[in-house]
């Protein structure tokens, strides 16, 4: 009867079972509805570690900081390409890029770290932080003023300048000829085109990922299919200014994959969802609690003019030339901390692994636990990230929160009197930790030191409340907010 219902029976020396109430489904409308306090409920009755079935996979969740390395070190038990390689097939409908499916021999993987982290990053940036400028201040996408001042969402803000700076960063201008205000326009019309599909597609992501089929979302589909015909190759070779990261696909596509046109499309689609749908939200809650805490501000504001200032830097909205080294970016604590602060506080990752075989997972107590195959073990680090003996007052957003006694970066935590060695994972783990984080950190840290240095901000409520969570898209990365919060900014007077 139990195999019939297909129920799991809890075999001795396996975790603890919740096959949940509904066949198939399981636990998973519960867990949707809440993870963490699903999790912490659980974790509260069964301990580290516990099973529960949702839509038909058993998930066994750890829970224990301390054991979170028997996951993340990745032994020959565990398997990531699976999973990951899957989902990205569900949601942007490419081929497999998995190798041992056969339609490529490329390790997307090696790909990913040569052109987003080490030698690759100065010249990200660089373009990074041209576009930010250009899209501020320039191009008509704001047209601040000094005089006025211009109300808007700071979610609604943030799309708009992150949106257009990176997708120019790493996809490249179609200008031709720059003075043709004709080819401009078009180029304006591409970007806001390509902006609007982009946030119907992903609207419906999380549905993808839990499986259903993207036909039966009529308007998503078609912004996939629109956003999938911007990137096909007969359109991307004529933009200049190309990253390497996209380049290198294109090659790579061309050379060691046998994907037709559109797949590849869509594997540029992939990267384009990859590089935006996570650094928007967090764009935005750095920014909105930067300008809800006057000392976060301050602070922010002294760093920013000390590293202008030691660089010789004067700020000019009518040339809005500012230039940050690498150097500067990693040397500027604060903005770090606000940054690190906001992410801990709307992080919802799932970091998954899948048991190639049946094996014994030990835990840092000692005990061991039998997993079976094609079992998936989960951490979910937003455990982590709202512990209160880890964080104190969890809730609550302290700016200088990852600032040490000498105001630099704090790497220290604890947790009961021991020292954690994981304690903040917006970026995944191991394996599959995000190869664009570098990239990711630097271009909001951009985003902040240039409206601090070109902008008055004010909240239009100053005692507006911080919007909640949306949790729809737990497990799946930055939270989005459940509704936008207005500000009002105008150019500063020098
Ligand atoms: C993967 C988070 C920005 C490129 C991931 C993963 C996480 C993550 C948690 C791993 C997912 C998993 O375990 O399956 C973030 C956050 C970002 C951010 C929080 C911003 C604050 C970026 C940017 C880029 C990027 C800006 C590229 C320019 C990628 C790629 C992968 C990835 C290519 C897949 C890696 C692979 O499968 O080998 N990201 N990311 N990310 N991220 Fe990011």
């Amino acid at each position: 009867l139990w195999l019939a219902l297909g129920i799991r029976k809890r075999k001795p020396g396996e975790p603890p079972v919740e096959n949940g109430l509904i066949p198939y489904l399981g636990c998973a409308v519960q867990f949707g509805a809440n993870p963490l306090e699903f999790l912490r409920s659980r974790q509260n009755k069964y301990g580290h570690i516990f099973t529960c079935k949702i839509a038909g996979k058993y998930f066994h969740f750890l829970c224990d900081p301390f054991s979170y390395h028997a996951v993340i070190r990745q032994g020959r038990h565990l398997d990531w390409k699976k999973f990951h390689f899957s989902t990205s097939v569900k949601a942007f409908g490419h081929d497999s890029m998995d190798p041992r499916h056969g339609y490529t021999t490329e390790n997307l993987h090696q790909t990913f770290m040569k052109t987003l982290q080490g030698e690759a990053l100065p010249s990200l940036i660089e373009t990074m932080m041209e576009n930010l400028q250009s899209v501020m201040l320039q191009s008509d996408t704001l047209s601040p003023s000094k005089d006025r001042w211009d109300v808007d969402g700071i979610f609604a803000f943030c799309y708009k300048v992150m949106f257009e700076s990176s997708y120019l960063t790493l996809f490249g201008k179609d200008l031709g000829n720059d003075k043709n205000a004709a080819r401009q326009e078009a180029q304006k019309a591409l970007v806001l085109n390509t902006l609007e599909n982009f946030k119907e597609f992903d609207k419906i992501f999380p549905a993808l990922v839990a499986g259903l089929p993207i036909h039966v979302f009529k308007s998503a589909h078609s912004a996939r299919e629109n956003l999938a015909k911007t990137m096909l190759a007969e359109n991307l070779s004529k933009r200049e200014n190309v990253s390497d990261l996209i380049s290198l696909r294109m090659l790579l596509n061309d050379t060691l994959s046998t994907f037709n046109d559109l797949s590849k499309a869509r594997t540029h689609v992939a990267l384009l969802w990859a590089s935006q749908a996570n650094t928007l939200p967090t764009a935005f809650w750095s920014l909105l609690h930067m300008i809800r805490s006057p000392e976060a501000m301050k602070a922010a504001n002294e760093e920013v003019k000390n590293i202008l200032e030691s660089s010789g830097q004067r700020v000019n909205p009518n040339k809005p030339q500012l230039t940050l080294s690498r150097q500067d970016l990693d040397n500027m604590p604060v903005i770090d901390s606000i940054i690190k602060e906001a992410m801990r506080l709307s992080s919802a990752s799932m970091n998954i692994r899948v048991a190639k075989e049946d094996f014994l997972l030990h835990l840092d107590n000692q005990e061991s636990y039998r997993i079976r195959k094609d079992d998936v073990i989960a951490l979910y680090p937003q455990m982590l990230h709202f512990d209160p003996k880890i964080y104190e007052d969890p809730l609550t957003y302290k700016y200088d929160r990852y600032l040490d006694d000498n105001g630099q970066e704090k790497t220290t935590f604890y947790r009961e009197g021991r020292k954690l060695r994981y304690y903040y994972m917006p970026f995944g783990s191991g394996v599959t930790k995000c190869p664009g984080r570098f990239f990711a950190v630097h271009e909001i840290k951009q985003f902040l030191v240039l409206v601090l240095s070109y902008f008055n901000m004010e909240l239009l409520d100053s005692a507006v409340k911080v919007p909640p969570l949306d949790q729809s898209r737990a497990g799946l990365g930055i939270l989005q907010p459940t509704y936008d919060v207005d500000f009002r900014y105008k150019l500063k007077t020098q």
